[in-house]
């Protein structure tokens, strides 16, 4: 196949920023896909629709002009977070989803929650009203070894969870391993995950090629071939519970260049290319249409996207470095060949030259 045209994709996990950061990055995003769900990660959380109001005019105030992007909001949860928040975010209409990061689980986690327990009134107010709960499964007990934390999680603390709440809608972020896989599969309609692009193309040897790969930090981390095995047969069978997240998380080079580096892997600049180069691999490319524009929006019940982009079989050479703001960052593959290359789009009807 030389070339795949598909329905425009969404990015159902995404990593923005904000300030001169969120304007370096959203072109690559909206370049190629039409949505996204904007995580709440910043400093200070989006803990209020009040903040995920302003994030979203600044993230429409960050477009070039001429470029079409819906940015899809969340909620960080917080043990503050309370059933009238809830009310409040189906009323604004701007809210897709809350994210609930275990409290030290990764980036800009510390407000979180220590024990989800204490959210379970906003749990069952989000039942009620549909709202998608968006989960890093990873447990933060030091005793818990960091490649078994996605494990651990599902067993100790979301298992329990979808018991107590089974309308609850649930979204496992970023699943990294065969029992994230077959803990998806095996719940109900209710459970869907999202699959990163660099989690179907690493293994965790990636970590340590050659050398100490900052690159690739990235949590959950990267895991063994045989998990990566069962994320692209996911990723591929045709299921509607798995759909595209890219969980593009971009760092200056500098925080990841150092001592205690940040976790976070920057695929915007190439997502929907490094997938078409995992589901070619898994010989399914007639397969990456639905995994990145259909299943998603049929989960978040949200209408398919209707116009088409085009993707050429061509290599091209990933820059070394991107500008981020007065800084840089360092971008997946960065130096290297990325196999599909998104097609020039005409401008959309109706828009600004
Ligand atoms: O690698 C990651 N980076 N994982 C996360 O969960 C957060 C993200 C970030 O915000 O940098
Ligand atoms: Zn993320």
């Amino acid at each position: 196949m030389t070339a795949l045209t598909l329905v425009r994709p969404d990015d159902w996990h995404l990593h923005l920023r904000d300030g001169a950061h969120l304007r370096a990055v959203l072109p690559d995003t909206a370049r190629r896909f039409a949505r996204a769900i904007v995580m709440p990660n910043l400093k200070p959380p989006v803990t209020s629709v009040g903040l995920a109001a302003r994030y979203r005019a600044s993230i429409l105030d960050a477009l070039p002009p001429g470029m079409r992007f819906e940015p899809l909001m969340t909620l960080y949860l917080t043990e503050a977070t309370t059933p009238a928040d809830i009310a409040e975010a189906m009323e604004s209409g701007i809210v897709a989803a809350v994210k609930y990061y275990p409290a030290g689980a990764t980036t800009h986690s510390a407000a979180g929650v220590t024990d989800i327990a204490r959210c379970h009134g906003v749990l069952a107010a989000m039942e009620e009203a549909g709202l998608p709960l968006l989960v890093h499964g990873e447990v933060t007990d030091p005793a818990v070894d960091v490649f078994d934390r996605e494990k651990v999680f599902l067993e100790r603390v979301l298992l329990p969870v979808v018991r107590r709440f089974p309308r609850l809608r649930v979204v496992v972020e970023h699943i990294t391993t065969r029992e994230a896989v077959d803990f998806v599969e095996a719940a109900s309609e209710n459970v869907a995950a999202t699959l990163t692009a660099h989690h179907l193309l690493l293994n965790r040897n990636a970590l340590f090629q050659g050398g100490l790969q900052p690159h690739h930090y990235c949590l959950p981390l990267l895991k063994r071939e045989i998990h990566r095995g069962a994320l692209l047969r996911a990723a591929t069978g045709g299921s509607p519970k798995f759909f595209l997240g890219t969980d593009s998380a971009p760092h200056t080079r500098a925080t990841k260049e150092t001592a205690c580096g940040c976790a976070g892997i920057y695929t915007a600049h190439a997502a929907i290319e490094l997938y078409a180069e995992a589901f070619e691999q898994a010989g399914a490319l007639e397969r990456l249409e639905a995994f990145a524009s259909f299943h998603g929006a049929d989960f978040y019940r949200l209408p398919r996207n209707e116009d088409r982009i085009t993707l050429e079989k061509t290599h091209w050479n990933v820059p070394s470095q991107l500008a981020f703001g007065d800084e840089v960052l360092i971008p997946f593959r960065a130096g290297e060949r990325v196999a599909w290359r998104l097609a020039e789009q005409p401008a959309p009807t109706g828009a600004e030259a």
